[in-house]
């Protein structure tokens, strides 16, 4: 089991726990986190748009090129956001710390 933490838009902290080798909006859909993920992790849609708090930031993996294209086109965009579809959770992660944005847009829907 691997602890993460997600931050809710009015600063409530739930703490979850995932499985090695889920994906974010995976945890997240499992424990009822408020994270839409309109396009199941197909990188199309950006409503799993997380930041990422900075000490945990430096320890994902980077984010591959479609992945920098999508988040370029995310409201409210920081310089620790991530798509959560992306994220895959290891044992390294534990403690894992995820704030949601404020607002996300289903670019599905342009
Ligand atoms: S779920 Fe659509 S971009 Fe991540």
């Amino acid at each position: 089991m691997v602890k993460i933490i997600f931050i809710e838009k009015d600063g409530k902290r739930r703490q979850v726990n995932g499985e090695s080798g889920d994906s974010l909006i995976q945890v997240a859909w499992d424990n009822e986190i408020d994270i839409e993920g309109a396009c199941e992790g197909a990188m199309a849609c950006s409503t799993c748009h997380v930041v990422v708090d900075e000490n945990w930031f430096k320890e994902l993996d980077e984010a591959s090129e479609e992945e920098e294209d999508m988040l370029d086109l995310v409201y409210g965009l920081s310089a620790t956001s991530r798509l959560g579809c992306q994220i895959i959770i290891s044992e390294d992660l534990d403690g894992l710390t995820l704030y949601l944005p404020d607002e996300t847009h289903n670019k599905l829907l342009d």
